[in-house]
């Protein structure tokens, strides 16, 4: 019990507090932004239900789950009212487990379904020791009701809220500016011009993406895969360009475009991907590199296009 009250409880207060540290979490232009992160969580969700409505006020639902979570890891650590902290920890890890682990297959690699398990092993074990406990005191032994708060409870309660302002606050304080990323406009749409005449050197098959002359190193752009998949395409350098699928490779996400670090970020987990390395995962859940999807260029209409094959 007390191994899993310490793992849990410092477990639970850290992902609030990373949350709460995280500059892009609150930031609707930030690919880590929470609303993204629920509307990710929602496509094929058994509780999206659920959260379509919470989308509409995702800044208050970032900051609600990042103090019930600190809440919930203090107040396990501390043993305040065990059982509603294991209560409160069982029922946010099994939300989690229906909306962002609920895609990862096979179930065993998502993290929140041991936790949901964890957090109920632990609750059923606190009931067992009370009931032991019971079961062990003298007839007559047993502490009286009493209603309403009494002054240790009162004090327990004050020393929570206090925790978690004081840790709270200090995650925020500690949190940087905003990166410069933009998750949707850093991905430009892709605007094919009406192609051209241009002396015909080779002419390709495919559908057309964008004109060549309007990619731009640093200026990816987002169009639709051969399998209806998102999709980027990179000018890597004047010679070189590269597309890949926007579909994480974790868990399905849609990864988005950070133009201050250059990176493929998914939104769920924060997994990254470098587009300069054959969309290799440099950090994150995942070590499964982005599908690349073939590209060419119809030197007839100078269109980069995906070849039909
Ligand atoms: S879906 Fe989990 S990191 Fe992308």
């Amino acid at each position: 019990l007390r191994v899993l009250r310490a793992f849990l409880g410092v477990t639970f207060a850290y992902a609030g507090v990373q949350k709460l540290a995280d500059p892009g979490y609150l930031s609707s232009s930030e690919p880590t932004f929470i609303g993204t992160q629920l509307k990710e969580f929602s496509t094929g969700s058994p509780i999206a239900w659920l959260l379509h409505p919470l989308m509409q006020h995702a800044v208050a639902v970032g900051v609600a789950v990042a103090v019930i979570e600190i809440a919930i890891g203090i107040g396990t650590l501390a043993a305040i009212a065990p059982l509603t902290m294991a209560f409160g920890g069982g029922i946010t890890s099994l939300a989690l487990w229906l909306s962002a682990t609920w895609h990862v297959h096979p179930y065993f690699l998502g993290s929140d379904s041991i936790y949901a398990v964890a957090w109920t092993a632990y609750a059923l074990s606190l009931l067992e020791v009370r009931r032991s406990q019971l079961r062990a005191a003298p007839p007559g032994d047993a502490a009286p009701f009493r209603s309403g708060i009494d002054r240790r409870a009162f004090l327990r309660s004050g020393a929570l809220v206090a925790g978690v302002m004081s840790l709270g606050g200090l995650a925020s304080l500690l949190r940087g500016r905003p990166r410069t990323g933009d998750l949707a406009g850093n991905l430009a749409a892709a605007a094919p011009r009406s192609a051209s005449p241009r002396p015909s050197v080779s002419a390709v098959d495919g559908k057309p993406i964008v004109a060549l002359d309007k990619l731009r190193v640093g200026r990816p752009v987002a169009f639709t895969g051969p399998s209806g998949e998102p999709a980027a395409l990179f000018r890597l350098s004047e010679s070189e360009i590269v597309a890949y699928s926007r579909i994480c490779t974790h868990a399905g996400c849609t990864v988005g475009y950070d133009r201050s670090s250059n990176l493929l970020v998914c939104p769920c987990h924060l997994a990254r991907f470098d587009p300069d390395r054959e969309a290799q995962a440099v950090s994150g859940p995942t070590s499964i590199p982005l599908p690349k999807i073939d590209v060419a260029i119809d030197d007839s209409t100078g269109m980069v296009v995906t070849p039909q094959s």
